[in-house]
């Protein structure tokens, strides 16, 4: 119910309405609008229907945004560009087609609806997920491979920003060195490890707390972690490759990613690795795809999330901080997991 309600208000508005109605080539009254689940943004989506045709559409809501949503519209904007540039080389990972339209407010595509067989989350079936997993993981490495030259990096935006990010952040060096926070992440932990609903994260679990009782395991993780600097940011990727932002049809095998207001380079596998950590956060064995992973980005991502989890919660009931502290100790167990293989 809830869940319903909240798809019906993130709707299109009646300007998003026009302009799917114009691209449908029928009037606005002929329309069906129906909410979409998922997503971040505070922009409206919705699949918008005229007989059989569906088009997903999604809007900058300029009433409902600070600063009249230009954040969001210079994000509607770089997805619009980058999907076009993206289509010359690796069209089979971008939308079809892409329109902006509105006064840039309103972004237009095909549809990619669960009725007609695509998926937004992580397939339920074993052999589906493994096809997921393998048909998303090769996305990012073909991607990997796409060039771009100096004036569309500046003009698209894509200038590194992770790796550094992630390389220089202190986390992993404040637990070290702060006995207080050492304390509040074994809390945290052993809660975790008695819950039930995390029993399939109890092993990494158990291994964070291990972790935060010893200190020179600590300090070796944090130098791999600081080492993530030395590798170069030769690599173009979404960097934002979460289930929620790729669709997959089972059937045929394709995967398509959306939501490219992220994209940039970085360095090699780290499409790969976020995307792992994330699946293997919901329980899902990723022991086939340790080649993929990027070491030290997993030892960076330790530190990175274990430090932002004891922030305070976003709002009531936002789980954000529990996703980081269960992102912390998958990426130390694929750590692990990963260094072995390839002693
Ligand atoms: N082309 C599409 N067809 C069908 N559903 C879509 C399409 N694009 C996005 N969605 C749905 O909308 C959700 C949010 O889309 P996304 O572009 O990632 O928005 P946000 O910027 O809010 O994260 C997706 O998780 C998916 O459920
Ligand atoms: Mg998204």
């Amino acid at each position: 119910m809830e869940q319903l309600k909240k798809e019906m208000e993130n709707t299109i508005s009646p300007v998003g309405c026009e302009a799917a109605a114009s691209e449908l080539g029928c009037n606005v009254s002929d329309i069906q609008v129906v909410g979409v689940d998922d997503g971040y943004s505070r922009n409206r989506r919705s699949l918008v229907g005229y007989a059989d045709k569906w088009i997903f559409a999604k809007e900058v809501d300029h009433d409902l945004l600070p600063g009249d949503g230009v954040e969001e519209m210079r994000w509607l904007h770089k997805d619009f560009e980058c999907t076009n540039a993206l289509r010359q080389t690796v069209p089979e990972i971008v939308p079809e087609w892409e329109k902006l339209t509105a006064n840039n407010h309103v972004l237009l595509m095909p549809s990619y609806r669960v009725d007609d067989g695509w998926l937004w989350s992580l397939p339920l079936k074993a052999d589906d997920q493994s096809l997921y997993i393998q048909a998303v993981v090769d996305a990012t490495k073909k991607l990997e491979t796409v060039n771009f030259d100096q004036n569309a990096i500046d003009n698209l935006n894509l200038s590194p920003y992770f790796r550094d990010k992630l390389a220089l952040d202190d986390g992993l060096v404040l637990i070290l060195k702060n006995e207080d926070i050492r304390n509040q992440l074994q809390d945290k932990y052993t809660a975790m490890e008695q819950d039930d609903s995390l029993i399939s994260l109890r092993h990494a679990i158990r291994k964070m707390r291990d972790l935060l009782k010893d200190e020179a395991a600590l300090d070796d993780l944090s130098k791999k972690a600081a080492s993530l600097i030395n590798q170069p940011n030769n690599c173009f990727g979404h960097c934002d490759v979460r289930s929620d932002n790729i669709t997959f049809n089972p059937l045929t095998g394709q995967v398509k990613f959306v939501d490219w207001n992220w994209a940039s380079f970085a360095t090699s596998g780290f499409g790969a690795t976020e995307f792992l950590i994330d699946i293997a956060r919901r329980g899902v064995n990723v022991e086939p795809w340790l080649d993929s992973l990027n070491i030290e980005m997993l030892a960076a991502t330790v530190g990175f999330y274990a430090k932002r989890c004891l922030e305070d919660p976003l709002a009531p009931g936002n789980t954000l901080r529990d996703m980081q502290a269960q992102s912390a100790a998958v990426a130390l167990d694929l750590y692990d997991m990963a260094v072995s293989a390839n002693r």
